[in-house]
């Protein structure tokens, strides 16, 4: 076996909360990425695949289906974890580039009735935002656990610029919703960074305050941050759920 653990060996590398649920919703997606890449026409297919254990969970079906896959399918990976995973399990892994992104599958932390969503417990978001936003359908995968009447109750992820990120924080920390925390590595002494080179941080936001479009309008207006874990409602958002 390589020494390219757990990648080559396709194992999530900590024990999957609630993996029988997602395992079910995976297989769901799994079959109804297949079906889309059936009715579209596109000459080189894309398939924009997400972060997290549940698009972990979701691309192990898919590569167990492979022979229902189209042969020049390839992947377009959100966070270099699940580009190795896609790459051990034999698909071709490209840059989102011209060509077709025709479905991308991913999880979420939290779904609002509205189809509203909070991102990035895992740190992908800003990369899973570029690729769902590249997708003609975003399929999110996402078990009852992840059902909340309102998003908030919990940190909402940020990805902010290196440079003056004191400044930053000073000025996000103004605005009055709570404090900023940086997040520091296990494997790594200091900082967690993006693969586009941004600063991981969330914003602890009380028990009580909503994450709403005006409050990632205002946390995205401080200079430096270059994203956050907030993604509106989109009409070409389809679930793959364990609720109605
Ligand atoms: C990755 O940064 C996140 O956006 C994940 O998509 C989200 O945290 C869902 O993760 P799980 O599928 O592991 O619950």
């Amino acid at each position: 076996m390589s020494p390219v653990e757990p990648f080559a060996s396709l194992q999530w590398p900590s024990d999957i909360i609630g993996r029988d649920a997602k395992q079910a919703l995976a297989g769901q997606a799994a079959r109804r990425v297949i079906a889309t890449l059936a009715d579209s026409a596109a000459a080189a297919p894309r398939i924009g695949l997400g972060s997290g254990s549940t698009s972990f969970l979701t691309l192990l079906a898919l590569s167990e289906a492979r022979r229902d896959l189209p042969p020049d399918v390839a992947l377009v990976a959100t966070s270099y974890e699940m580009e190795w995973y896609a790459t051990a399990a034999g698909f071709p892994v490209v840059d989102l580039g011209a060509d077709d992104v025709v479905v991308a599958f991913d999880g979420a932390d939290q779904v609002d009735p509205e189809g509203a969503l909070i991102k990035g417990r895992g740190g992908a978001m800003h990369r899973e935002r570029v690729v769902l936003a590249a997708a003609r359908l975003e399929l999110i995968v996402a078990d009852a656990t992840k059902r909340v009447p309102r998003l908030g109750g919990c940190p909402l992820p940020l990805v902010l610029r290196p440079e003056g990120i004191f400044e930053c924080v000073r000025a996000l920390e103004s605005i009055g919703v709570g404090p900023v925390a940086l997040r520091t590595g296990t494997g790594k002494d200091g900082p967690v960074l993006t693969e586009s080179g941004g600063v991981l941080a969330d914003l602890l936001v009380p028990s009580g305050v909503v994450v709403t479009d005006g409050l990632d309008r205002q946390t995205r207006s401080v200079p430096g941050v270059m994203d956050t874990g907030y993604f509106a409602p989109s009409p070409k958002r389809e679930f793959v759920a364990g609720y109605e």
